[in-house]
């Protein structure tokens, strides 16, 4: 493993990103929501890497499609109009009529098309879709990396955790002023929490000499003594972090980019009915050192876009290597 971070240039250039949404994003599965939130018979819409997404679930199954009517364009639903149960999305345009597997079953006037019309040639664009611990995962475009290659330590180290069933406790994002990257790198950054969490995720995470990493192709753990048990940490691609108390809490953070010098924070709690009662005190001690979390990646940005030489990384900074070590592979690649 190369002992140097990425150049400063790929947190501040406005080519990086987009060469990031075609080799980066593009070839990964995200986090759009959680399982719970879509029941059967349900239709959302949402939005994933700029662009306008639907997710369907029928007979059981999570489809996720571009919400775009394949006739002109119109989206069949608003993000603020939530999830909502629908037999049949109608175009608010002109009427097409689409089942929730994305199939054409009406179109306004059918016969008087100027070329001969045929239902099956204009289903709608769909992207990959998986369900995996309790959360919905859309790739950002066709061929993705497996999602079993994305999430390979976490399905190897605590198989029988990720299998628990779940529903989503809170939600909240929190907009954030610098490049996704600065703030990924610091959630998996070991070596800051000591100093500049002491008082919350620290004491969460026990004293450094206790910590245990582990590496695999894809991602990253920091696991820490908890109880009887531990509590994990991921490091996923593309922005992702997954926190899992032995308890069978779940926090998922990530970090979807809004501009080369923006993202998004975005914090979903997880458990069961056990875990609902105390789920504000339990968000707002995640907040408190989330908050601490603002300050430095902002302050980070600020250091980056003045032309920043990195440092020397730590061996607590090795989770970091690591991931910018996968995005630059990914990069990299001539590939799409
Ligand atoms: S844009 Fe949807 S029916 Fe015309
Ligand atoms: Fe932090």
């Amino acid at each position: 493993m190369t002992a140097a971070f990425l150049a400063a240039e790929l947190y501040t250039g406005e080519a990086v990103a987009l060469r990031e949404r075609q080799h980066y994003a593009a070839r990964l599965w995200h986090a759009v929501t959680a399982s719970s939130t879509l029941a059967d018979g349900q239709v959302m819409a949402d939005q994933l890497l700029g662009m306008p997404l639907l997710l369907s679930r029928d007979g059981g199954e999570v489809r996720a499609f571009i919400n775009r009517c394949p006739h002109r364009g119109m989206p069949f639903l608003d993000p603020a109009d939530g999830p909502r149960s629908c037999r049949r999305l109608v175009c608010p345009y002109h009427g097409w009529t689409y089942d929730r597997r994305g199939r054409l079953r009406a179109a306004a006037r059918e016969a008087e098309f100027i070329d001969p019309f045929d239902r099956a040639a204009w289903p709608l664009a769909s992207l990959p879709c998986r369900e995996l611990a309790g959360v919905i995962w859309v790739a950002g475009g066709p061929g993705p990396l497996p999602l079993e290659d994305q999430l390979d330590l976490l399905l190897q180290q605590c198989p029988a955790q990720v299998q628990r069933p779940r529903r989503l406790l809170r939600r909240t994002a929190v907009p954030l002023r610098c490049n996704w990257k600065v703030a990924h790198d610091n959630t998996l950054d070991d070596y800051h929490v000591a100093i500049a969490h002491p008082q919350t995720l620290h004491r969460e995470q026990g004293p450094v000499r206790h910590y245990r990493h582990a590496l695999s192709d894809h991602a990253s753990l920091l696991a820490t003594p908890w109880g009887e048990g531990e509590f994990l940490t991921f490091g996923l691609a593309p922005w992702t972090h997954l926190l899992l108390w032995p308890d069978g809490r779940l926090a998922l953070i990530q970090f979807p980019p809004l501009a080369v010098d923006r993202c998004r924070l975005d914090l979903w709690l997880l458990g069961d009915d056990g875990h609902a009662a105390s789920a504000d005190d339990w968000l707002a001690e995640l907040l408190r050192f989330l908050e601490e979390d603002r300050r430095l990646v902002e302050g980070a940005q600020q250091g980056y876009a003045s032309g920043l030489q990195p440092g020397p990384p730590h061996r607590l900074e090795l989770r970091i290597l690591q991931h910018q070590q996968l995005y630059a592979r990914l990069m990299a690649d001539s590939a799409p």
